[in-house]
Parts: C-alpha cells; structure tokens; sequence
C-alpha cells in the first residue's frame, strides 16, 4: 500500500513554485492596489535554489508523484529554468510541466522542449486584445501570448489554454476562445473565479458557474461528456461532437472535488502546502538546509501527507471565509 492521507488519497502531483513575483497584475490574482510598488516579494537567498528544489522533488518523486508542475509567479521570470526543467524531467519517468502567462515564451519554447519539458498550460484569458490588456492589468498585447503558443507547438510541446472566466470581464470570450482553438489540438480548460488569497475581492456573483460556459458553447457546438481519464483529474472534459476536438470546465467553487485531491504544492520558500486554501505550510526549506538526510527528508514529508485532512473547498461556505489563505501568485495555482 502506497503513501495516503487520513481519507485514503494517494500523493500523485507536486507543484513547483519557482518565484512570488510576476510581469503581469491579473486583476483576480495579483491586483495592483495590493501588488504594487510597495510590495515586498520574498529575497532571492529565500527561494529554493535549483539544487534544492531538484533534491526535494527526487524525494516526493520516491514516495509515488508522477507528475512535476512548475508555476509561479510567473516560472519564466527565474533565470536559466530550462536548466531546473532538464534535472526535473532526468528524475524519471515524469510528466514535468510548465503553467505560464506565456509572456516570455515565444523566446524560451525551444530550450525548454530540448530540456525535456512534456507539455505546456498557456493562461490567456481572452483574445479581445483590450479585454486581454484589461485583464492582465500591465497593457500586454495578446497577440504575444499567442505568438508564445504558436512557439511551444511549434517546439513540439502539446499546448494546453487556461481560461479563468470572471463575470462582468470576459466572459463574452469564452465562445471566441473556443471557436479559435476547436481542432487545433490544444485543450481548452474554463476555470471558475476562484476565492484564494485575500485580496482579489472574490464574491460569489463574480463567478460564472462552469455549467453555463457549457451551455453556452454547446449551444454553438454540440457536446458530449467524456469519462474522467484518471483519478484527481480535476477538469470535466467535453468533447465536440463533430470530432473537433474536446473543452474542459475546472468547476472548483461550485462542485468541489477535495474527495480526489492528490496534490502537494511546494512553495518558492520551500513550504508545503497540502492544499490551495491551506493557511500555513510546513516548513521544508528549513529540513534541507539543516544537513538532513535523504531519509529524514522523506520521514518529514511522508509524516505531512499521512497527517492531511484538508477539504477547504468542499467545507468552503462555512470554514474557509474567514481564514487568512495564501496567496495564488505565491502557491502557484
Ligand atoms: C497563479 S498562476 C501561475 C502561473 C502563471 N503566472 C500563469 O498565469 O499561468 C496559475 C494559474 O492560476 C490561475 N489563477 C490565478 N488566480 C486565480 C483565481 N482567483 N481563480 C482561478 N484561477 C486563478 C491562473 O489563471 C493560472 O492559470
Ligand atoms: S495569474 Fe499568473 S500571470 Fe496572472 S498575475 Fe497571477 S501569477 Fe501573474
């Protein structure tokens, strides 16, 4: 019997936070009142360093995590990634991936696909260029991001496109976004307005339930449902009954689904959290740097995973209003 927590998920997946800091201000993760001049991002000597983020993730790589997600922050920001990106992928046999505003792609598609990168989750979350800028609240052209896809399918890295859809800003785009990539290959993914973090102004009437953008592209586009294709997959996917492909919704505020969690997410600081709306980590940075061994180390993060109880989404309403939660652009998403 593998590594599980007290209700019996497995650690499958780690994300990899690679830097708090990011070229974009996304008005529902990073606003600008709040991320502004005055913020203070962690120091550089508290990041992981690359040794140790390598070391760490060999560690949960042993206790049974298939799959490796590099975010952010923006991930592309940290120098040198594809160099983190080669010792990741050379763990093992592992699914390394990379979540990205795709702002810096179009330069560094190829030198993370010759590393060994499987696959790359763009976020763009309109193709309305003035709702784009809007958006990302830094007056970025959308036109680069998309020029940044084009140089990662280009590199031969299947393409993923996040969509966080937010009442009142752009979901007038979800039908464009799905017209333009329905038989392209990449996988479209509608994620609802999520409550993480503090500062975003979340409210309940800002989301838009994934059963509407549902039925809001199949009424242009026919779908049918397709079977989850494996255990914590948290997308429910679609696809376009004329074979053009499949979208998938990410509905985590209005159907929860904590009962398949198999996620841990390692902080830039080398904290673990055991989930997105946990309030504090554990401290892993302090281990690695205190000499431990390789045994102590998995002792330590074996000892958090067997200790996990979190299902903040699925108790939202109740318990998790008033918590001091993390913030997105800090954990990684
Ligand atoms: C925090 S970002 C980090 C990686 C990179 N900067 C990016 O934007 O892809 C990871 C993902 O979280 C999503 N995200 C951020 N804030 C969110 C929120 N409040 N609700 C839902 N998704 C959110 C982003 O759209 C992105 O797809
Ligand atoms: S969603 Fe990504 S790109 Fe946007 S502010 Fe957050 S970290 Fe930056």
């Amino acid at each position: 019997m593998g590594l599980t927590d007290t209700l019996g998920r497995p650690l499958r997946d780690l994300r990899i936070s690679v830097t708090d800091r990011c070229n974009f201000r996304c008005v529902y993760c990073m606003p600008k009142e709040v991320f502004g001049r005055d913020h203070r991002f962690l120091p550089r000597r508290e990041l992981l360093t690359f040794e140790e983020i390598e070391r760490a993730a060999s560690v949960f790589v042993a206790l049974g995590v298939h799959k490796l997600r590099i975010t952010g922050g923006e991930p592309l920001l940290r120098r040198d990634l594809e160099i983190l990106i080669g010792r990741l992928a050379a763990l093992g046999d592992l699914d390394v991936t990379l979540t990205t505003n795709g702002a810096l792609l179009a330069s560094k598609a190829e030198a993370l696909a010759q590393a060994g990168l499987s696959r790359v989750t763009v976020s763009l979350d309109s193709l309305d260029d003035e709702v784009f800028r809007a958006m990302n609240d830094v007056d970025f052209p959308v036109a680069r991001v998309l020029a940044g896809i084009d140089a990662a399918a280009g590199a031969g890295l299947p393409v993923k496109v996040n969509v966080v859809v937010k009442r009142g800003l752009n979901e007038g785009s979800v039908l464009e976004i799905a017209r333009r990539f329905r038989g392209t290959g990449h996988a479209v993914r509608f994620i609802e307005f999520m409550d993480v973090g503090a500062t975003n102004g979340w409210r309940m009437d800002d989301v838009v339930p994934a059963a509407e953008i549902v039925a809001t592209i199949g009424a242009e586009f026919p779908l049918e449902p397709v079977e989850a294709a494996y255990r914590g997959e948290v997308a429910q996917r679609y696809r376009y009954r004329d074979g053009a492909g499949e979208v998938g919704v990410i509905a985590s505020v209005t159907q929860p689904f904590c009962g398949d969690c198999t996620r841990a997410r390692l902080s830039a600081d080398g904290k673990v959290y055991t989930c997105l709306f946990a309030v504090r980590g554990h401290d892993l940075r302090a281990i690695l740097r205190s000499g431990a061994s390789d045994e102590e180390l998995d002792a330590a993060i074996r000892a958090i995973w067997e200790r996990r109880s979190d299902r903040y989404s699925e108790l939202r309403a109740e318990e998790t209003s008033s918590l001091r939660k993390v913030e997105m652009s800090y954990i990684g998403g």
